[in-house]
């Protein structure tokens, strides 16, 4: 009982810890590209690191945001099992949303849900990047694509028999809406940006 209790706090102060770092605002203020609190979207996610015209940047900003989810989970994994795994998962993908280090105003957890659903459920995670991907490609912007790959993440989990990460994708599909509450009202105002767009 006890030691369960030292894992389950290990996994939510660990995955926390990892998942509040920032890359966006790292990578930008180490490069100079200004401050993405006072560009585009003010999100310090990849595709506001895009709008500071350096695509470098917003790759690496993107893989490094998706990876912290998953390195939380692949250590929880490996010193306490699935169940910590998960923990750690969530726990990184709310350190995203909510730093510390930035006064709790974190990302909208994109990146991060997808980098964690990788190393929790291999073929979700890819489902839900390439329902990224397509959706992306179809309408061309970053945050209705982010809406659907979350939204529909909890069906791939079902139809490829990973039931036991169904609860996961939803609570974490619900956080992601909520943080993209102002761009669902440009979305319905038609005014969100395209990928690539300066503003947002
Ligand atoms: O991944 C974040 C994306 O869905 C929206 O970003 O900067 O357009 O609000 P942004």
């Amino acid at each position: 009982m006890e030691s369960a209790l030292v894992t389950l706090i290990a996994a939510l102060a660990g995955g926390y810890l990892l998942g509040s770092i920032p890359f966006g605002m790292v990578i930008t203020r180490l490069l100079g590209l200004g401050d993405l609190r006072a560009i585009g979207s003010g999100n310090i996610g990849a595709t506001n690191v895009l709008r500071t015209g350096n695509k470098a940047a917003a790759a690496a900003t993107l893989v490094l945001d998706g990876a912290k989810g998953a390195v939380a989970v692949v250590i929880a994994r490996l010193i306490a099992g699935e169940d910590a795994a998960q923990i750690a998962g969530a726990a990184a993908f709310l350190g995203h949303l909510y730093p510390v280090w930035l006064k709790f105003r974190g990302g909208k957890g994109v990146a991060t849900f997808l980098g964690t659903l990788l190393a929790l459920a291999f073929p979700v995670g890819l489902a839900a990047c390439a329902t990224w991907l397509v959706a992306a490609f179809v309408g061309r912007i970053s945050s209705l694509a982010a809406l659907v790959s979350a939204a529909t993440a909890w069906i791939w989990a079902l139809v490829l028999g990973r039931a036991d990460a169904v609860a996961f994708c939803l609570v974490l599909a619900i956080l992601v809406f909520v943080r993209h509450a102002a761009n669902i009202a440009r979305l319905r105002a038609g005014t969100e940006p395209r990928i690539g767009g300066k503003k947002g």
